[in-house]
């Protein structure tokens, strides 16, 4: 009978090719940062934004510039200063390419806990299909059309509360939550075409809306987190599944 060793061993060697191959590694503009390392974990969001901005299937990243986002709605209690039903429908997100990274915490030796990031831009601007209908202050409002929100100068903290999971001997980051927040200097909108397209109308609301924006971005802010925070989460999460965090960081 012949020995089992031969194919004991090719098998084994398949399999490390397999793996080999199945471990993404990281595209060749990422720096594998030492864990923690700030400065250098800046630097690779920076290229991120800047350069790898159309996105890289090899790392998971989703394309960034313009960011597509999955239809949502806003529905404000009717006693609240903004009591609109606000429905926005391909959301396409611009400006990203220009987002840059001022701070990092965490990313340190294990997954496991609190990440932060700080970022800014010039600007970020979301443009889609509106449906707007309700009272803001105490006027009317109701339309249907294209709309334009931008953030002008906003500075952005993505919070990213993780756990650590290993697979195949591999450390891998699961993000359990992300949350997204914003000091913009200023709130421009746009609705197009309010009223049924009585041009009149249409502008004084949007300069009231300009005028007032504030006080508007107070109100409406908490349901346009929400929907923007799970949008980013699930692109950070595919990042994090798609190579391991020992790959991504030297722990
Ligand atoms: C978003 O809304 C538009 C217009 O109602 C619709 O055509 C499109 O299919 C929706 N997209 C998704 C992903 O549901
Ligand atoms: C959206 O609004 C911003 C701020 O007013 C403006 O700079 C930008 O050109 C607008 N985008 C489009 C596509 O109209």
């Amino acid at each position: 009978m012949r020995s089992l060793m031969p194919t004991y061993v090719l098998q084994v060697s398949y399999a490390l090719v397999l793996i080999h191959l199945v471990a993404a590694k990281l595209p060749s503009d990422i720096k594998r940062c030492v864990a923690g390392d700030g400065k250098c974990i800046i630097e690779n969001i920076n290229v991120i934004f800047n350069k790898k901005n159309q996105g890289d299937e090899s790392f998971g990243l989703t394309k960034l510039e313009p960011f597509t986002m999955d239809n949502f709605s806003i529905r404000q209690d009717p006693a609240s200063p903004v009591a609109i039903y606000l429905t926005l429908n391909n959301p396409v997100v611009y400006g990203s390419k220009n987002v840059r990274a001022t701070k990092v915490k965490g990313f340190g030796k294990t997954p496991e806990g609190r990440h932060e990031i700080l970022l800014e831009a010039p600007y970020i601007s979301m443009l889609s299909d509106y449906v707007i209908d309700g009272k803001v202050l105490i006027l009317p409002i109701k339309g249907e059309g294209r709309s334009n929100f931008t953030l002008v100068e906003p500075k952005m903290k993505i919070v990213i509360d993780a756990t650590s999971r290993t697979k195949d001997g591999k450390i891998f980051m699961d993000v359990k939550d992300l949350r997204v927040e914003c000091k913009p200097k200023r709130v421009a909108l746009h609705f197009e075409n309010l009223f049924n397209g009585d041009k009149a109308l249409g502008e004084n609301i949007n300069s009231f809306l300009n005028e007032n924006w504030n006080g508007i971005f107070i109100e409406m802010k908490a349901p346009l987190y929400d929907a923007i925070s799970k949008q980013i989460k699930v692109g950070t999460a595919k990042v994090f599944s798609a190579t391991p965090y020992d790959e991504i960081f030297e722990i």
